[in-house]
């Protein structure tokens, strides 16, 4: 872990004009910045950032946040990459602490496994482009499968030569260690000998997301039944399979720009479809998807197309991880490639405009393509159909993000017109299903709390911390929520103001909130949790403290929270003391109004509620009771009013 010592060296040095600054260029609009935002394409600039309060915001796409979060957001880096990545750029030592032998132990590995990786594939390159060896048989099948130079450049293509032990020796005089040797799996221990493991193979790197090399595919030379096609570097501290897809590195950027990912089996594929100019594509390798490489995708895009071949028998297994996707949120479309063909010998017989327009017209949802193929099995069985109404039940329930609410009830209206039954049937099984996995979610949740700590620094590596969308998120807001976060605003804001001679502001609001259960959202409640957690800690709980909380959803919240406009009343403006108030001298006073019309939505709910239950009612004591809290109710809305009329709304 990086020591707090560090990260707080580290943001003290951040400037925000400089980092924003290093990708965008910004001009000074007042007080302002203002630039191209690098996350969507625009002409005129929207892209504002504002020195002082250190955060951005861009007006077209929404998207905003701090220094780090911009890193992150652009470079697609976790948290701690982003803090070295400053660190490095202001040339700040990184102290770390906390780290186990154990893991030192791994870092080091995993450093030694990149620079030995890193010599093999220059040693293999060099292999294919100067041996004769390897240009008479490895550089002539590439060019016969159609590969040209500069792609074969661009992928860092290799060659092993078909001998005993030629990269072996190589390695041996450059005095690389023999068990990272054997780590790698390009040699093997033969009775005491270091031995070559690829020979005669086309080499393909492995790349991670930044470009350095994790392990390697050998590909044998054309056709060879009694050796299988490709060999992998085994599991090693880099080399994890779970976590790889092939050709990140060089999709990301046309991932993100295109938003979109195509998911292929192979690696030929993906380079014949960079060749073709189709860049966002990426391949599985041919194994079921798993949560990791879905959530790698994530950081690029929410759509996932797979383009898969009838005889693929990678990418059925890959499909078969999906039920996962869905609950990632990504949107998954499928496309069949035609009969006989991959993606690579398509591609090259149709051109990359026909192949293009292939998937856009082909690609079918994944929901409803996997609900065809198992209705066709079905045919008139009853009893199959009846398992598969269930089935896709299941599966419709795992999309219960609040923002595909929309997306899951086309999905219902579509399957139940598909499958011939009444639409509220199966919205009423979805509903059930979800209520089951609440109810799991929690009860783990709850197992879980207890021997938690909230404040574990966020995990060294592969943290994949995704940014909530904001202006997804505000969409979402109703009055109730703006209220809840004008009372946050004003804890952030004033907190730690004396409100009385016995109280700080934050004292006085959390009690009032807590008492009477004024903020209901669990992010804002989460919020609350940590500003009280690090006040009674000593620590300073200000917005810009929270601006650089390592959870990004935190910060993201909180920078929302702060942005959010005022309707500044019109006696706010009014003389104060004979000189304009501003909100700083008037905090009381707003506070004051948050919570009297915070109380007063609360009480109308509450009214709303009740008076519900007593139309619902029919028994005549229950329906006293509920009159008598009616009258209740209705007096502290009258107090309330009251005191509506004294304080500035
Ligand atoms: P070409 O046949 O050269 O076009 O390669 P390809 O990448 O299209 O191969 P294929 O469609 O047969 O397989 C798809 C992917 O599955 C490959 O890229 C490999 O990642 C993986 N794969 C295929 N065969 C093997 C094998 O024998 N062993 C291992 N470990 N992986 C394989
Ligand atoms: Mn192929």
């Amino acid at each position: 872990m990086i020591s707090q010592q560090t990260i707080q060296q580290i943001l003290s040095r951040i400037d925000i004009l400089d980092i924003v600054g290093s990708y965008v260029k910004l001009k000074k609009r007042g007080a302002n910045y203002l630039g191209l935002c690098p996350f969507h394409n625009e002409k005129t600039p929207s892209f504002t950032v504002s020195p002082s309060k250190e955060i951005y915001k861009c007006f077209g796409c929404g998207k905003s946040g701090n220094s780090i979060s911009f890193i992150m957001e652009l470079e697609k880096y976790s948290y701690v990459e982003a803090l070295k990545w400053l660190a490095n750029k202001y040339n700040i030592e990184i102290e770390e602490t906390y780290v186990s032998e154990e893991y030192k132990q791994i870092q080091q590995t995993a450093d030694s496994l990149y620079i030995l990786n890193q010599f093999a594939q220059k040693y293999f390159t060099q292999q294919l482009h100067q041996s004769e060896e390897g240009i008479d048989i490895a550089k002539s099948y590439l060019k016969e499968r159609g590969f040209t130079d500069s792609i074969i450049d661009k992928f860092q293509l290799g060659y092993n030569l078909n001998q005993r032990d030629a990269f072996s020796k190589a390695a041996v005089q450059e005095q690389y260690n023999p068990d990272l040797l054997l780590k790698t799996g390009i040699v093997t221990n033969r009775d005491g000998h270091l031995v070559d493991n690829y020979r005669g193979r086309i080499i393909f790197p492995i790349h991670n997301q930044s470009g350095k090399i994790l392990g390697f595919g050998a590909r044998i030379i054309g056709k060879n039944d009694r050796a299988p096609k490709y060999i992998n570097t085994p599991e090693n501290e880099i080399y994890i399979k779970s976590k790889i897809l092939y050709g990140t590195y060089f999709a990301r950027q046309s991932i993100d720009k295109l938003d979109e990912c195509l998911l292929v089996e192979g690696y030929t594929d993906v380079i014949s479809l960079h060749q073709a100019g189709v860049e966002n594509v990426v391949a599985s390798g041919g194994t079921s998807l798993t949560t990791d490489q879905l959530r790698l995708v994530k950081k690029y895009t929410n759509n996932l197309t797979i383009i898969y071949d009838g005889d693929g028998a990678g990418i059925k297994a890959a499909l078969r991880g999906l039920d996962l996707a869905l609950e990632e949120g990504l949107n998954v479309k499928l496309v069949l490639i035609p009969d006989g063909e991959d993606p690579d010998s398509y591609v090259n017989k149709v051109g990359a405009d026909a192949f293009r327009d292939f998937v856009n017209a082909n690609k079918k949802d994944f929901i409803i393509f996997q609900l065809e193929i198992q209705l066709k099995d079905a045919q008139n069985d009853t009893h199959k159909k009846a398992q598969l109404v269930n089935q896709i039940a299941e599966t419709i329930a795992k999309i219960d993000k609040a923002e595909d609410f929309t997306k899951q009830q086309d999905y219902i209206r579509q399957c139940s017109q598909m499958m011939g039954i009444e639409e509220e049937g199966l919205t009423n099984l979805v509903n059930k299903h979800i209520r089951e996995k609440l109810q799991k979610q929690a009860q783990k949740q709850a197992n879980q709390k207890g021997a938690q700590d909230a404040f574990i620094p966020p995990p060294e590596d592969d943290s994949f911390v995704l940014p909530m969308d904001e202006s997804e998120f505000l969409l979402l807001l109703n009055k109730d929520e703006q209220n809840e976060r004008a009372l946050i605003r004003c804890l952030l804001e004033f907190g730690l103001k004396p409100w009385d001679e016995s109280k700080t502001v934050a004292e006085y609001l959390l009690g009032e909130i807590n008492d009477n259960d004024l903020v209901e959202s669990a992010n804002l409640k989460h919020i609350m949790e940590i500003y009280e957690h690090w006040y009674k800690e000593g620590l300073e709980p200000t917005a810009k403290n929270f601006f650089y909380h390592e959870d990004q959803s935190i910060s993201t919240l909180v920078v929302s929270i702060m942005d959010f406009q005022h309707e500044v009343s019109a006696k706010w403006s009014e003389h104060y003391d004979g000189k304009i108030a501003t909100r700083e001298d008037l905090y009381p006073l707003e506070i004051k109004s948050c919570l009297t019309y915070s109380k007063l939505r609360k009480i109308r709910r509450l009214i709303e509620e009740n008076q519900r239950d007593m139309a619902n009612t029919t028994d005549f004591e229950q329906q006293i009771l509920l009159l008598q809290t009616h009258q209740h109710l209705k007096q502290m809305e009258m107090d309330l009013t009251k005191l509506v009329g004294t304080v500035i709304l």
